[in-house]
């Protein structure tokens, strides 16, 4: 069972439920934050990593869910899979507007799915034992992925600069009624690890994988839509541009990205410590893509 049990900074708990949503890309641009294609790119690859991942944690999720023994849990955990669900449907539904504008990610997609298919599949394994550990491996990555979805959640929420840029706002709000649904359901993939399982070194180095493989599959992703972006003459992309657009306010700065990594591996660290709930409850409200389109 578990080591240490963090306690929420606050008992607000809010009943998760998956919203319809709709969006229409009829007018979406190729390069949606006008004139650089960089950051449009790197906000982007969500497209790509977010439709075969987030079907996996509700693969993963669904196996969980009879080790559940707390009621409210399981009712947050069934939640959690709903909007997921819906998550990945949103972003799959992006890739058909690319294709049209001469950009065709199914190279990129079909290495991504792999990655969670097979390398984080369900593996041949015996039952007991083996099984289970193999289980709660893959619940200690999604928590620790979660921690990432939250941590853009909140900073697209505030990222008022895109605004400010003129980012499409049909692409804004995908962003950010996603990144609302991930600052509302934070603390669940931390809370379930922490009920089936909770040992620290297990969060330690799977946070590790998690993060490693997260800067990897990015950088790769941005590379393979700047080198295939039909319209660019400067196909380059580098750690140095993603630097200069956080520091705009256009990307998550790398300095705020470095310091929310000893933050998750406090013992301390509880998801609701992050993020606004108030803020994203007050976006779902006023969302047009959750609210039945424009
Ligand atoms: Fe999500
Ligand atoms: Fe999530």
């Amino acid at each position: 069972m578990s080591n240490t049990q963090p306690a929420p900074v606050a008992s607000e708990h809010v009943e998760l439920k998956a919203r319809k949503v709709s969006f229409d890309w009829e007018e979406t641009p190729l390069h949606w934050v006008p004139g650089d294609p960089f950051t449009t790119h790197t906000i982007n690859v969500l497209h790509l990593l977010l439709p075969a991942g987030e079907r996996w944690f509700v693969h993963v999720y669904q196996q969980a869910l009879p080790y559940i023994t707390d009621d409210r849990l399981r009712a947050d955990v069934i939640g959690f899979i709903g909007q997921e669900a819906i998550h990945s449907q949103a972003h799959d539904d992006v890739l058909p507007h690319l294709r049209e504008q001469g950009l065709d990610p199914t190279p990129y997609t079909a290495q991504v799915d792999w990655f969670f298919e097979k390398l984080l599949g369900d593996r041949t394994l015996p039952p007991g034992r083996p099984r289970r550990w193999w289980l709660l491996e893959r619940v200690a990555l999604i928590a620790a992925i979660e921690h990432y979805t939250a941590f853009l959640g909140n900073w697209v929420l505030n990222a008022d600069e895109l605004d400010r840029v003129g980012a499409d706002p049909t692409m804004l709000d995908l962003l950010r009624w996603h990144g609302a649904e991930e600052v509302e359901h934070r603390s669940v993939a931390f809370e379930l690890f922490m009920h089936l399982d909770g040992g620290y070194r297990r969060r330690a180095r799977t946070w590790a994988l998690a993060f490693s493989a997260l800067v990897f599959l990015w950088q790769r992703g941005v590379r393979f839509f700047m080198e295939n972006d039909p319209t660019l003459l400067e196909r380059k992309a580098s750690f140095g541009q993603f630097v200069r657009k956080g520091r705009q306010g256009v990307l998550p700065s790398t300095p705020d990205m470095l310091r929310s990594i000893p933050r998750y591996l406090s013992r301390a660290y509880h998801p609701s410590q992050e993020g606004d709930t108030a803020q994203a409850m007050a976006y779902l409200a006023s969302s047009p893509g959750a609210n039945g389109g424009r």
